[in-house]
């Protein structure tokens, strides 16, 4: 909701004369005070919060726990996932204290502010319902706790450095099938400009016309002044490559209205994509006269895509399958709280995995992880809701469907619409309305609003009641029909769609505890353990889902299917299926990662048919299995070579090779089913197409656990106070094999130039908190994460435990 109040007399005849011309954007990200529970007058300005914590945002207020099943136990029969009766759910949401209400208060300096200035407020998301107060009055509120919004708050400040800001959230109980977060958990911004400015996501630019010569380039600028009155004003544009070279200028008088068309022409385009993210830069000038205004910039990418019946989806030209992954917002032992460097890494992980695109499931994304796809080449399904009309948990979106939508799709199109990243928008994800006549018509109004708002590009959704999806209609609406979890009703589907093409925008849904191998090994459905674990042979799912393998077959078997997004890229916390009956379980088994990050098996099953600038040759399970002596134990290879041969103590046990096969798992593993076990190593030898060796990989059995090795992620890092290093903890022998059944409890001490931050070791039944810089290894492995501070240094990084050698590690950091 952009208030557009003018400036207020009070405010006019106190002000201090105007002096910025330009925009001034301040990050408020530090001294916030903060208070869980209801406070009466906490929006005053005069109230005194000295005794509330402080805190800094992005702030997730529940990430600290602690874990309870009893927190936000629901008692519902989840119907997408066929459940015939009600039954207690207790970690759906992950089992941590969000639900309730919460305070967050700050001074508002805005240095030099008054009379012919605007300053807004822009909120990258807040959990949920925020109640937004500048000086006890309150400037306005959003519904959904994934949206972005601004508020204009100019009538509502004081000169000088004595305003305060008040946020009041409040999170239900049964409102999410996930762990939502809770508080500011992503950042809050203070624009200032002069009152003749450029709005928050004032600018629309795309690129209507791309040859190997050139590119146009449609710049479309909003401009707001007093009164919305139109007034002589100039726009000044250039346009800079990647390496700051100014490629095309113009300059526009505005005409009529409030909007300056500008259309450019860049020379030779190199164009973005997932493998080239080249991006280019257009900054404004709007001038009144000779005087500067306002300066914006808008950074962009060069591409075209086409979705064609009978040809699918092509990226400049080229004809290609997404290769992507659904995720949930959270990041772990982070929680709901934004980071960049913890953004950077699982893109980084998602590279290497071959991975190039990302569902940003249900919900709108974090800023930071959209600019970051547009860098380092990740294309964006931007999804926007998880419920429409008809509910799926007791006090979901559902309730503000009718208020909100619109403004809801309105301010995420306008938000990402200039993104190079981002390809298709989701209007929903399983929605029940797709049972009912009203299912086609929310989606045709909600298709249109995307339209409205951007022309360039189609609109998809989640579909999972396929035979509803037909009957009542909703999959000949969308410009993308989009199946969950159907790769057996492709041709059907196919046969009856009008677009002649379809996606799989959810798939797989397979379950793994990274590390964990149960025998006998055989494909299971809902398969339950005593430990809460799932079995990483991959072969266990849902009953409305899927091994991988499967999704595979009907992606390389069926034409005009346009690639997939399997669920998930991260565990994430919350819908503990299938234990989510089970207490203790917090987090999910579908990750192709793990909660703390770290790869599963699952990754290079992925890798090898992703990846395909690098080789794979990945086995398992581990070879550490004592007492399981001359038992049938399987070794599966998850490869990128048709062909290899395993040997165990150097006893060749044949040689595999993929190929057709009515199984679709012989035609994507390698797999000796009756390895029987005895100690010592095994061992295979890839070949390639031309049968020559050419790679091998071993795992050995591990003796008696003897040291700690730290690995981290990066070792550089900025002293922003902010950046991190995730740093993998390895319980190892003497001879550096990783000890797969560790679990001892691991100490980390860090001194000098940054501090603990958090701690993972993806193991969704552990309810060791997050936040202490002690927890026990799952699997022999865990991950410490350490933040710099904001000075450079070197940090020192030891991890203890009773009985092993110490590991250590130092990073440095420096300040930018
Ligand atoms: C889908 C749903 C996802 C998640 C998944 C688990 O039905 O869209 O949000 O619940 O199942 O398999």
């Amino acid at each position: 909701m952009l208030l557009k109040n003018l400036l207020s007399a009070t405010l006019l005849l106190a002000a201090t004369a105007a002096t910025a011309q330009n925009r001034h954007e301040y990050l408020l990200d530090s001294n916030w005070k903060f208070s869980k529970g209801d406070v009466p007058n906490a929006a005053k300005p005069d109230f005194a919060d000295a005794k509330w914590q402080t805190v800094s945002v992005p702030h997730d207020w529940a990430i600290t726990g602690p874990f309870d099943g009893n927190n936000d136990l629901q008692v519902v029969k989840i119907e997408q996932n066929q459940e015939q009766k009600a039954t207690q759910k207790s970690g759906r949401t992950g089992g941590l204290p969000f639900i309730g209400t919460g305070w967050y208060r700050r001074k508002l300096a805005v240095p030099g502010f008054g009379s012919g200035q605007r300053a807004v407020l822009v909120f990258d998301g807040a959990m949920s319902d925020p109640h937004v107060f500048v000086n006890g009055k309150e400037a306005g509120h959003w519904a959904y706790g994934y949206n972005s919004f601004s508020l204009d708050i100019t009538s509502l400040l004081k000169p000088g450095d004595g305003n305060v800001l008040a946020v009041r959230l409040q999170n239900q109980s049964e409102a999410s099938r996930w762990y939502p977060g809770a508080g500011l958990y992503r950042n809050v911004h203070l624009v200032v400009t002069d009152d003749v400015h450029i709005p928050v996501w004032g600018t629309y630019l795309t690129t209507p016309e791309i040859t190997a010569t050139q590119a146009k380039v449609t710049l479309k600028t909003t401009v707001e002044t007093p009164g919305g009155k139109p007034q002589p004003l100039r726009l000044d544009t250039e346009i800079r490559d990647a390496a700051g070279k100014v490629v095309a200028t113009t300059s526009t008088e505005l005409t009529n209205g409030l909007t300056f068309e500008q259309n450019l022409t860049v020379p030779q385009p190199k164009l973005w994509s997932p493998e080239t993210p080249v991006l280019y830069t257009a900054s404004s000038k709007l001038y009144a006269g000779k005087v500067l205004k306002d300066a914006y910039k808008t950074t962009f990418g060069i591409r075209s895509f086409k979705f064609e019946k009978g040809v699918g989806f092509s990226l400049n030209g080229q004809p290609r399958k997404f290769k992507g992954v659904c995720n949930h917002h959270d990041l772990g032992p982070l929680g709901a709280a934004i980071n960049t460097a913890a953004l950077r890494r699982q893109l980084t992980l998602l590279k290497d995995l071959g991975c190039d695109a990302i569902r940003t499931s249900h919900n709108m994304p974090a800023p930071e992880l959209v600019a970051l796809c547009d860098e380092m080449g990740m294309m964006l399904m931007v999804e926007s809701f998880d419920e429409w009309k008809a509910p799926k948990v007791k006090n979901g979106y559902s309730q503000y469907f009718d208020e909100w939508s619109e403004k809801d799709l309105v301010n995420m199109v306008h938000h990402y619409r200039n993104n190079a990243s981002v390809i298709m928008w989701s209007i929903g994800n399983e929605v029940p309305d797709q049972s009912n006549a009203n299912g086609p018509i929310i989606a045709k109004r909600l298709q249109d609003i995307v339209h409205r708002e951007d022309p360039t590009r189609p609109v998809t959704m989640g579909l999972d009641r396929f035979d509803d999806d037909f009957k009542y209609g909703i999959a000949a609406v969308l410009d993308i029909p989009g199946f969950n979890y159907k790769p057996h009703r492709y041709p059907e589907a196919l046969a009856k769609l009008p677009q002649g093409f379809l996606l799989g925008s959810e798939t797989a849904s397979t379950v793994s505890s990274r590390g964990v191998y149960k025998f006998p090994v055989e494909k299971a459905k809902q398969k339950q353990y005593p430990d809460n674990q799932s079995s990483s042979y991959d072969l266990e799912a849902c009953v409305w889902s899927q091994t991988p393998d499967e999704e595979f077959a009907a992606q390389d078997d069926i034409p005009n299917v346009m690639g997939e997004f399997v669920w998930t890229g991260f565990d994430y916390l919350g819908e503990p299926t299938p234990y989510d009956e089970k207490w203790p379980s917090h987090s999910s088994y579908f990750g192709i990662l793990d909660l703390a990050g770290m790869p599963k098996d699952r990754y290079y099953l992925y890798r090898a048919r992703w990846n395909t600038a690098k080789p794979t040759l990945h086995i398992l399970p581990h070879w550490t299995w004592p007492g399981r002596e001359g038992q049938t134990t399987p070794v599966f290879a998850y490869t990128s070579y048709p062909s290899a041969e395993l040997f165990v103590n150097g006893q060749s046990q044949g040689r595999q090779t993929k190929g057709p096969s009515t199984e679709p798992q012989s035609r994507y593993r390698l797999m000796w089913k009756d390895v029987k076990y005895a100690p010592g190593s095994i061992k295979v030898v890839a070949y390639d197409a031309q049968g020559k060796a050419v790679a091998t990989e071993e795992v050995k059995t591990a003796g008696v656990p003897h040291h700690i090795k730290l690995v981290a992620d990066r070792t550089a890092l900025t002293a922003d106070g902010k950046d991190l290093a995730f740093i993998t903890a390895r319980v190892e022998d003497k001879d550096g094999n990783l000890c797969p059944d560790a679990a001892h409890s691991l100490s980390f001490a860090v001194s000098g130039a940054g501090s603990f931050r958090a701690i993972g070791n993806g193991d969704a039944t552990s309810l060791e908190p997050f936040q202490k810089p002690q927890m026990r290894v799952f699997q022999g492995q865990l991950v410490a994460i350490v933040q710099a501070g904001d000075k450079g240094g070197a940090v020192q990084v030891k991890a203890n435990s009773t009985g092993l050698q110490a590991g250590t590690i130092t990073l440095q950091t420096k300040a930018r």
